[in-house]
């Protein structure tokens, strides 16, 4: 089996996630191997987990409710795991997720407390099976400073209309991540300048590439 790459960039609401992955997207661009790659995001990804993406994040009609809010998560990975990324995996692809398994853990984990981090971690292996990421970009930010960047008149999803304290744990829960999994997590401050940032990312993605390359 070919060996394929798999990064994912994560982060707390406003950490600028959407901003780095638009600029590392520009960066394959132009790269030669820029067909190599696959970008993907989480809740979504798929047809199927894209529905799912929106009832999960807008339909205010009946909300999930804790556990109900997991699952579709999971149902969501599922989907997308099995479609997308492993065959991509397999074929010696770099997949590049907005989103994976460590925001199920800061969110439903420590934010909503609905299972402990181990136990998530359980879950996920028993319905994914074993696999790992190659390199997390955590961009790390403070919810009391990322809050102040959003737009007074931002439209605000369910989980960016929680309050602060829920924002918190879910900073806790990325920190504990990153303490856990120290290899593969790079750990960026978020308040750095959005130059400064994706330059980091270049620098440690091509260090991975030639890692695991050659
Ligand atoms: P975003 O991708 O635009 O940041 O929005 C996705 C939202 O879904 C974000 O608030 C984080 C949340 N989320 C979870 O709560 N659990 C998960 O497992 C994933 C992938 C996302």
């Amino acid at each position: 089996m070919k060996k394929g790459i798999f990064i994912t960039f994560e982060g707390g609401e406003a950490c600028g996630k959407s901003t780095q992955i638009k600029l590392f997207k520009e960066y394959v661009q132009s790269r030669k191997d820029k067909d190599n790659f696959i970008f993907v995001r989480e809740p979504g990804g798929s047809e199927l987990g894209e529905k799912i993406r929106d009832l999960l994040l807008n339909y205010e009609k009946d909300c999930p409710v804790p556990k109900a809010e997991l699952l579709l998560f999971l149902a969501s990975r599922a989907q997308l795991y099995e479609k997308v990324i492993k065959p991509a995996l397999e074929n010696g692809k770099i997949v590049v997720a907005d989103r994976y398994y460590d925001s199920t853990i800061a969110y439903q984990g420590f934010a909503r407390k609905i299972m402990t981090a181990k136990e998530i971690l359980k879950l996920h292996s028993m319905i994914l099976g074993k696999f790992k990421v190659d390199l997390t970009f955590y961009l790390k930010i403070d919810p009391k400073n990322s809050f102040m960047r959003k737009g007074q008149n931002a439209q605000l999803d369910r989980m960016e209309k929680e309050d602060i304290n829920f924002h918190q744990e879910v900073f806790n829960g990325y920190n504990y991540m990153s303490k856990k999994e120290k290899n593969r997590f790079k750990v960026i401050d978020a308040t750095k300048s959005i130059d400064k940032i994706h330059q980091i990312i270049i620098k440690e993605f091509e260090k991975l590439l030639k890692k695991m390359r050659f």
